[in-house]
């Protein structure tokens, strides 16, 4: 039977006891909507640890004043059932006052990495995320934590304060997972209108357009940029960035001589989308 855990003091003294009795634990951080891009990383957990939590918070500390936090969607009923089903077999469902009871001070920032592409248009947003996975790793101690490569940036990042902090935690990023006709899943994804939604495969189709342009040997960044470019241009989506940038720095990469990332995102109507593809 699955349960569902809702305070700091209870999930620590269960993973604490479950350690103690060796078990591994892998930890999914989610923020609920759950879709099939989640199951696959609950899937992945339940291949590397013995026991499987899965967390569902939606962190007010990443969302901007301007941002959703207020409308971000939530079905914890339909959450719960997709989790049990994956094998789940503990929800850590706190709230927010239980995450972040006043005065909290401390704040985990993962410099320069956390300012530059997604990071320009959402200031503060990375400092909430390190923030957060910080204070879930300490409540929840997994041996290892599996996160999506849609949010490349964000795993980047994490397995940068992993590494700087000697966090002992193993971070495994999964494949981005799609829609049948290529649009990365997002919980985000239920805000397009039925025109964004069908605009919005022109993200997936200029980074199909770019990477095929790659196989056939292109190596010049402007021009597998401008592949996307004019595909989401033309589409009618406004661009926030397009770039090549290395897998661990997140710099941009000129000359393409190892794998590299094309990263992009973007506006459909006033919903933002983000989306990646490695230029293998
Ligand atoms: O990727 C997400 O859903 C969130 O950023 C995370 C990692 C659960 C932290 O709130």
């Amino acid at each position: 039977m699955m349960k569902v855990i809702k305070t700091v003091h209870e999930m620590q003294a269960f993973s604490h006891a479950q350690r103690t009795g060796g078990k591994r634990i892998a930890l999914v951080p989610t923020m609920g909507y759950l879709h099939d891009g989640h199951i696959s990383l609950l899937n992945e957990a339940k291949k590397q640890g013995d026991l499987l939590v899965m967390s569902l918070f939606v962190n007010p500390m990443q969302f901007g004043p301007k941002e959703d936090l207020a409308k971000y969607p939530r079905d914890f009923a339909r959450d719960t059932m997709i989790a049990e089903r994956a094998g789940t077999d503990i929800i850590f469902y706190p709230d927010a006052q239980e995450m972040y009871p006043g005065p909290f001070k401390t704040t985990v920032y993962v410099s320069d990495l956390s300012d530059i592409l997604c990071g320009k248009t959402r200031p503060g947003h990375f400092q909430g995320v390190t923030t957060v996975v910080a204070k879930l790793f300490n409540v929840i101690l997994p041996h290892t934590a599996i996160f999506g490569e849609k949010d490349f940036q964000q795993l980047v990042i994490l397995r940068r304060m992993v590494k700087d902090l000697n966090v002992p935690v193993e971070i495994i990023g999964m494949p981005i997972i799609r829609e049948p006709d290529g649009l990365a899943m997002s919980s985000r994804n239920t805000y397009l209108s039925v025109d964004d939604r069908h605009r919005a495969i022109s993200i997936s189709k200029g980074l199909s357009n770019a990477l095929d342009a790659f196989h056939k040997g292109v190596r010049d960044d402007k021009k597998l940029r401008e592949i996307v470019r004019n595909d989401i241009q033309s589409a009618g989506l406004r661009e926030d960035y397009v770039e090549v940038v290395d897998e661990t720095t997140l710099q941009p990469v000129h000359e393409l001589s190892h794998t590299a990332r094309i990263v992009t995102a973007a506006y459909a109507g006033n919903v933002r989308l983000i989306d990646n593809m490695a230029l293998k």
